[in-house]
């Protein structure tokens, strides 16, 4: 699968790279904004534990995949023209979605967590946000955490010079639909109803593609949307998302399965134990292995007219399913 990319892309140092940006603006958000409130305590907890990022980055690699090369000097940006203490740059916008879309992926976790539904007590390697504080405080914190990551994007976008409005609404729109009721939530209504009467296949790869899918292909479209793609562009990097976002899900299956607690952070078995329904559960192991790359090789072969700058696009497609976290 790692065919097409290029041998020299050194992929675990772009994934570091770019974990640590987002990582950074995660942390200047938080210093900027949080006080020592215990909400505040909550959603910096669940947010700062070790996350891949994965969302976050995949937006960022969807604009590097379809951005015009940077100028040579950050002066030389349009969009920083207006800029006299040289603080902001090119990509402010796009790091403030990233960190959006971060936060609202963060509360669908806590959420998830919760007793009333999967009821689990680890997450990213730590106690989930309701076992560390109390139920009631990680409700209010995936509250806080799904609109503040709205607040973050709407207030720092609208600010940016040269930034084109229409597109930054459009974006907002994406985000919330994503999140909302024909997206993730109605994935996880889907996922619940599902541990009562049990799904046939199609029924279930619906139902991954909304609750893991939907929040994946918006974090690839609003990045290819804010670095400037053509409607083209975005519509095959929309597609690429579709297959990623169920291959995504997919391995998550397959790693509630087999996978490594310590390793991943979280819980495992527990799907079974809770009678979910699964890809692994439905087709068997070997099956849904082979249904995860089938996926991969369909998001490869949507990026063939692509240049290189989609490369992090192509390596992530594969580590998706390749993951042992
Ligand atoms: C876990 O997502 C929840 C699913 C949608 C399967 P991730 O595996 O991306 O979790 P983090 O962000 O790395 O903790
Ligand atoms: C989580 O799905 C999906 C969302 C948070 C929207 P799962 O319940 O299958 O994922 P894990 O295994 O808890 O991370
Ligand atoms: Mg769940
Ligand atoms: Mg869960």
């Amino acid at each position: 699968l790692n065919g097409k990319v290029p041998a020299d892309f050194d992929f675990s140092r772009y994934l570091s790279e770019k974990r640590a940006v987002i990582n950074h603006a995660l942390t200047e958000i938080i210093d900027r904004n949080f006080d020592d409130s215990r909400l505040c305590q909550a959603m910096s907890y669940s947010l700062m534990a070790p996350g891949k990022r994965l969302r976050p980055i995949l937006c960022l690699a969807a604009a590097d995949a379809v951005r015009e090369p940077a100028p040579e000097s950050p002066g030389d940006c349009p969009e920083n023209a207006a800029e006299a203490d040289g603080t902001r740059t090119c990509g402010d916008i796009l790091i403030n979605a990233a960190c959006a879309i971060e936060m609202v992926h963060t509360y669908s976790l806590i959420h998830d967590d919760l007793p009333a539904l999967d009821n689990d007590r680890l997450r990213r390697g730590k106690p989930t946000c309701h076992v560390q504080f109390d139920e009631a405080t990680a409700i209010l914190a995936g509250d806080a955490l799904l609109t503040l990551g709205f607040e973050i994007f709407g207030s720092t976008a609208m600010l940016e010079p040269g930034s084109h409005p229409g597109v930054l609404i459009r974006v907002i729109g994406i985000l919330g639909k994503a999140a909302g009721y024909r997206g993730m939530i109605e994935g996880q209504m889907r996922d619940m109803a599902a541990e009562i009467r049990r799904l046939d296949l199609d029924a279930l790869s619906r139902m991954h593609t909304l609750k893991t899918g939907a929040l994946i292909t918006a974090s690839v479209t609003i990045g290819a949307l804010l670095g400037g793609g053509s409607s083209d562009q975005v519509r095959f990097l929309e597609i690429y998302a579709g297959h990623i976002g169920l291959a995504f899900q997919v391995t998550d299956d397959i790693l509630n399965v087999e996978g490594d607690p310590d390793r991943m952070g979280k819980s495992v078995r527990t799907d079974q134990q809770r009678g979910k329904s699964t890809f692994p559960g439905i087709l068997g192991l070997d099956q849904s292995r082979d249904f995860a790359a089938e996926l991969v090789r369909n998001a490869l072969q949507v990026l063939d007219g692509f240049d290189n700058r989609a490369d992090p696009l192509r390596a992530l497609a594969s580590y998706v399913i390749d993951r042992n976290r």
